[in-house]
């Protein structure tokens, strides 16, 4: 094994190129499948916005500071923090971030590959003349069977495993280029269908108007982990795309751009849904099942519903590779530069180990059901660990760490690109990131972990 070699580090070719390789990672099914059940369950509009304010308040101030740490030093997050704080132990949020993303990737491609299923299914006419319960066992059936889920597991795990293998500009970053307006194009047509269904406008006014009476401490938690997960923050992956950035680059303009796309998509998925769920009279708060199993009975029935099916399932497969693909980056550079492998041998190495985890994942509602604690099984304990508590725990060693210990001057030049830019906002944002963002983060985590009761 040989040493890495920094001078040849890969990095992004362009700045649009950036911009959609982190919005690729952002959006994803947190968007289309995560945010709009959550909204289902937590009083639509309500939820919304909540979300939009820990968006301004905490995302996107996290965001940058990844950045900052990412761009400064153009490593991965272990060596990254390495660099910056050479003798201390903040190496180990980088370490907490490749265990975060073993977590994530292997759960995260389990719902990946259900959507190759739904592209088939769609493609096949295989959601015709049944009904809603039907359907509904359909998906169920499916997800506790052992074969096909395991199939779909292992096509989105290649796929992912060869975009990263081919690099961050030529493989990462060109893929995303191509995917990214794909999505944007999809997306628009199918919110363009859904308005357009005679009884739409129920489904506008349950993401629009907010109702209170659902909202709990719990939607607090949920809204916060949601908001770190849907931005990809907290566990080191826009510390790794921030060391592929190029200097010039203006982050804030970066972290801004990124956040607002990744709402947006986030706004329209529900656009997307909640119009044709009520159109067809049925409850929003269907939870995780909701695109699986509500979706395709709504398809059924609307006009064109053959064609907006795959759609559909083409969109969420698409927005979920561009996040997978940035979730193994992250073990992926630390491997390379860290246990100096070369990329080919670090990316194996890391799906394979991923796939190990991500198989028993599979079956957490087949063969290995029972195994649950607190009553989660493999699946949902990896989803709650990963977005409710190694995420936010992640953020607020963050943004402590960029707030107070990383020293104010760093921070501004990296900021400003060594003064070329004015950047006035920074004031601001080091209050943000020394006092906003860690008491909300900490507050709201014990909160909602049940640590402290309000
Ligand atoms: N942001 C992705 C989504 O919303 O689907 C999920 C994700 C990707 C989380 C990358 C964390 C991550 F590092």
């Amino acid at each position: 094994m040989s040493e890495f070699d920094f001078s040849k580090r890969d990095s992004f070719g362009s700045k649009f190129g950036a911009i959609a390789a982190a919005a690729g990672s952002a959006i994803g099914l947190g968007n289309i499948w995560r945010f709009p059940y959550l909204m289902g369950e937590n009083g639509g509009a309500a939820f919304l916005f909540i979300y939009l304010g820990f968006i301004f308040a905490i995302g996107i101030p996290v965001m940058l500071s990844e950045f900052v740490i990412g761009r400064s030093t153009q490593r991965n997050p272990y060596g990254a923090f390495k660099i910056l704080a050479p003798k201390k132990h903040w190496y180990l949020v980088g370490l907490m971030g490749v265990v975060a993303a073993f977590m994530i990737l292997a759960f995260y491609t389990v719902v990946s590959g259900w959507t190759l299923e739904y592209i088939y299914q769609s493609i096949i006419n295989g959601f015709s003349g049944k009904q809603t319960t039907e359907l509904g066992q359909m998906f169920d059936s499916f997800k506790a069977s052992t074969f096909r889920p395991i199939l779909w597991f292992v096509i989105f795990m290649a796929m992912t495993t060869y975009i990263v293998i081919s690099g961050v500009k030529n493989g990462i970053e060109k893929y995303t280029k191509i995917l990214m307006p794909l999505l944007a194009a999809i997306l628009i047509v199918l919110c363009i269908r859904t308005i357009t269904l005679p009884g739409a406008s129920e489904g506008l006014k349950f993401i629009f108007k907010p109702d209170f009476s659902k909202v709990t401490t719990y939607t607090f938690l949920q809204a916060l982990g949601q908001v770190f997960f849907s931005l990809s923050i907290g566990m080191g992956t826009l510390i790794t795309y921030g060391s592929y950035m190029n200097k010039k680059d203006n982050l804030a303009n970066t972290a801004v751009s990124v956040s607002l796309a990744d709402t947006f998509v986030a706004v329209l998925a529900a656009i997307a849904i909640f119009p044709a769920v009520f159109a067809f009279g049925i409850e929003p708060s269907e939870g995780p099942g909701l695109v699986f199993k509500t979706l395709p009975n709504i398809f059924q029935q609307m006009p064109g519903g053959y064609f907006f099916a795959i759609l559909f399932f083409v969109l969420l497969s698409v927005a979920a590779l561009t996040s997978t693909i940035s979730v193994l980056e992250v073990i992926v550079a630390y491997f390379s530069e860290e246990l100096k492998m070369t990329r080919k041998r670090a990316t194996i190495i890391a799906s394979a180990s991923v796939s190990i985890l991500g198989l028993a994942t599979v079956m957490s509602w087949g063969s290995l059901a029972n195994v649950k604690i607190f009553n989660k099984n493999i699946f949902d304990i990896l989803d709650f660990t990963s977005a409710n508590v190694l995420l936010p725990v992640g953020g607020l060693l963050i943004v402590g760490f960029i707030g107070w210990f990383h020293g104010y001057k760093m921070t501004k030049d990296e900021l400003s690109n060594n003064s070329e830019l004015k950047a006035r906002y920074i004031p601001l944002y080091m209050f943000i990131i020394k006092f906003i963002a860690p008491i909300a983060i900490a507050l709201v985590f014990l909160n909602g972990i049940g640590l402290l009761k309000f």
